[in-house]
């Protein structure tokens, strides 16, 4: 049994969140229009009509949710820049006050003692740069390294751990392929082309930030470990294509072993093999990988699940989250230890891991009280442990959420945040989960041996 919990000495505790889904005001102080404003701005195609109008007010009260993290002693911050903000038209003018924002903010969480952890792109592309194609133009990869460079140029006296792209698969997915995300494309000949851009605008931004940075630049993926139903052979392709279509398919060429060969047979007449060039700019040598971990998939082969042909199956007795995804820490273990064999054990930081939960919809005498999250955290942070206990190589821990946000196309009702928020007064009251998660914090992993209830009655100290 494991009794001594303690992470390694410098272990990054964090917490996570993106700029649209929480900063509200887009167009505040010169901003321009992303995507995201205009999917969700397009009628039917969002829970409830909701919109990232307001979202958290992030943008006006930013130094207040540093001092909540403060208050809950965490040392690192993760956090997305607003393309749009700070080139309103996606190329050339830059825009004095949206860079005013980011610059205000880094300095606030330095000042409190929180270490800055930028990421350049969680999804919301500016809609000028759609207007051009998007994701689909081949001239992607240089706005995307010029945008990068502003950026570092502004910033990486301070902040010293980029991400280039929060998980391209879901870009691509949810945006190219089956619409649920903007800007709302369902195309099988576009998917393949917007995966590659991705990777080639990640490889060219870590080309530039090479000639102009000082420190560390990562990416960030979403991996899920796919099992198969049964071991009958259709099953078995079908685990071996989703794992191709979702995990590998971004994980190979940028670790320079090339496109995995199931890619084909995903997109049939829509792929085509990449070039020795865009393989070369593709793997680009990184500091750090960032893994966004929330389930597994349990496959089965099913022609009707279009393009990979393989459908997702449902665990009796498991446990579903609010958003349909079982609970299933062990997969985060095996995540983390299949990047250390398959790719040669990089330095990985997990840059999102949490569940949505349904929660009180208001604090009650100071509390919220969310016991599967605290306990969702509690088994996935043992699963961390776990993981370099057998050798791998993770340096850090960003909860997703900071707060409860927008939840893309699923609006505010899915409510990821170890922060509650009232959306109609915007108070922020740190949930049960909060409570505990800053006692880990604390003791850099070691009151994990404890009862994770009891730490949320104890907390502050
Ligand atoms: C994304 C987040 C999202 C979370 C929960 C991740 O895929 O990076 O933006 O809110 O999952 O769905």
């Amino acid at each position: 049994m494991i009794t001594d919990y303690s992470f390694p000495p410098g272990f990054l505790w964090g917490s996570a969140t993106s700029a649209y889904q929480i900063e509200g005001s887009p167009f505040a102080d010169g901003g321009g229009a992303s995507i995201w404003h205009r999917f969700v701005h397009t009628p039917g195609l969002t829970a409830d009509g909701c919109t990232g109008d307001i979202a958290c007010d992030h943008y006006h009260r930013y130094k207040e949710d540093v001092a909540l993290m403060r208050s809950l002693g965490l040392k690192a911050y993760r956090f997305s820049i607003a393309w749009a903000r700070v080139l309103p038209e996606g190329t050339g003018r830059v825009n004095p006050g949206g860079l005013d924002f980011y610059d205000r903010l880094v300095d606030t969480l330095l000042e409190a003692g929180i270490e800055p952890l930028p990421t350049l792109y969680h999804w919301d592309l500016p809609a000028a740069l759609d207007d051009r194609g998007g994701w689909l133009n081949p001239d992607v990869a240089a706005w995307f390294a010029d945008y990068a460079e502003v950026m570092f140029r502004k910033l990486d006296g301070r902040a010293r751990r980029w991400a280039t792209l929060n998980e391209p698969w879901v870009v691509t997915d949810g945006g190219y392929l089956h619409g649920a995300l903007a800007p709302g494309h369902r195309n099988l000949f576009e998917a393949p082309i917007a995966s590659r851009n991705l990777m080639l605008a990640h490889g060219a931004a870590v080309q530039r930030y090479r000639a102009v940075g000082r420190h560390e630049i990562g990416i960030v993926v979403n991996l899920e470990p796919k099992h198969p139903a049964s071991g009958s052979e259709p099953d078995l392709a079908a685990t071996r294509r989703s794992d191709a279509y979702m995990n590998r398919q971004y994980l190979d060429p940028l670790f320079g072993l090339g496109c995995p060969e199931e890619m084909a047979e995903v997109f049939g007449p829509a792929w085509r093999d990449w070039t020795a060039e865009e393989l070369a700019l593709a793997a680009q040598p990184i500091d750090w990988l960032g893994v966004n971990y929330y389930t597994r998939g349990v496959m089965r082969a099913d022609a009707a699940s279009w393009p990979v042909g393989a459908a997702y199956v449902r665990q009796p007795g498991a446990t579903y989250s609010e958003t349909g995804w079982e609970v299933f820490e062990k997969g985060l273990e095996e995540t983390l230890l299949w990047v250390k064999e398959r790719y040669g054990n990089p330095p990985v930081y997990v840059t999102e891991n949490g569940s949505a939960f349904f929660d009180p919809p208001t604090a009650t005498g100071g509390r919220v009280r969310d016991p599967h999250r605290l306990d969702y955290l509690h088994r996935h942070l043992k699963a961390v442990h776990g993981a370099i206990r057998a050798g791998a190589d993770v340096r850090g821990y960003m909860v997703w959420s900071l707060l409860d946000n927008l939840e893309w196309s699923l609006g505010f009702s899915k409510r990821f945040g170890i922060v509650h928020v009232d959306h109609e007064s915007q108070a922020r009251t740190p949930k049960d989960s909060a409570r505990f998660y800053a006692q880990i914090v604390a003791t850099n992993g070691s009151a994990l041996a404890g009862d994770p209830h009891g730490l949320a009655e104890t907390w502050p100290a």
